[in-house]
């Protein structure tokens, strides 16, 4: 049976700093079978597509994307913060609300003919998987679809992938941030 995923993510007031709605799936993913069924669905809607790999964007993208990349049978390419990886990388600042960051993948892990899957557990206002995007571009493989559990469609992310040509999947949407 099909359990209503938006039920069990939790949402907690004034977190990290007053007046934010956070979203928190540790609810989800502490519930074997909501767990389960996240992965599922983001597995599910992208089969049959020639996706050959899965990435994820640490660290809450670890979490789901592994998952996913095992149902689907891919494998898994981590999208690290500036400094994790050890082999050669390739970098990408994003804007944070104040400051910049940074993520890295492996240079030499993708090549072109490959088609990758970006996995993350949030969209917000898509400043992280654009970089992703960018970064998995640079490598010479294709991108043009992305997973997400939540979209907070107030905030403009969604918008941003799909004028990227990216295809977007969320599970569940969030209005109020
Ligand atoms: C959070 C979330 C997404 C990102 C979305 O990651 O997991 O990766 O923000 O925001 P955006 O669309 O505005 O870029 P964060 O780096 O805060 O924390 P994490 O390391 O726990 O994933
Ligand atoms: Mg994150």
């Amino acid at each position: 049976m099909s359990l209503d995923l938006k039920s069990l993510i939790r949402t907690i007031p004034d977190y990290p700093k007053k007046g934010i709605l956070f979203r928190d799936i540790t609810t989800l993913i502490e519930h074997p079978e909501g767990f389960r069924q996240s992965v599922e669905a983001i597995a599910a809607a992208h089969r049959g597509i020639g996706i050959t790999h899965v990435a994820g964007i640490e660290a809450r993208g670890f979490i789901f994307g592994a998952g996913v990349a095992i149902a689907m049978g891919v494998g898994f390419i981590p999208i690290r913060k500036k400094g994790k990886l050890p082999g050669q990388t390739l970098g990408q600042n994003y804007a944070l609300e104040y400051g910049v960051d940074t993520i890295e993948i492996h240079a030499d892990v993708l090549d072109a003919g490959d088609r990758v899957l970006l996995v993350d557990d949030l969209i917000a206002t898509g400043g992280t998987a654009l970089a992703a995007v960018s970064l998995i571009r640079r490598t010479g493989a294709t991108i043009e679809h992305a997973g997400f559990v939540i979209d907070l469609v107030d905030l403009p992310g969604g918008q941003r992938l799909r004028d990227q040509g990216i295809a977007l999947t969320s599970l569940v949407e969030f209005e109020g941030h």
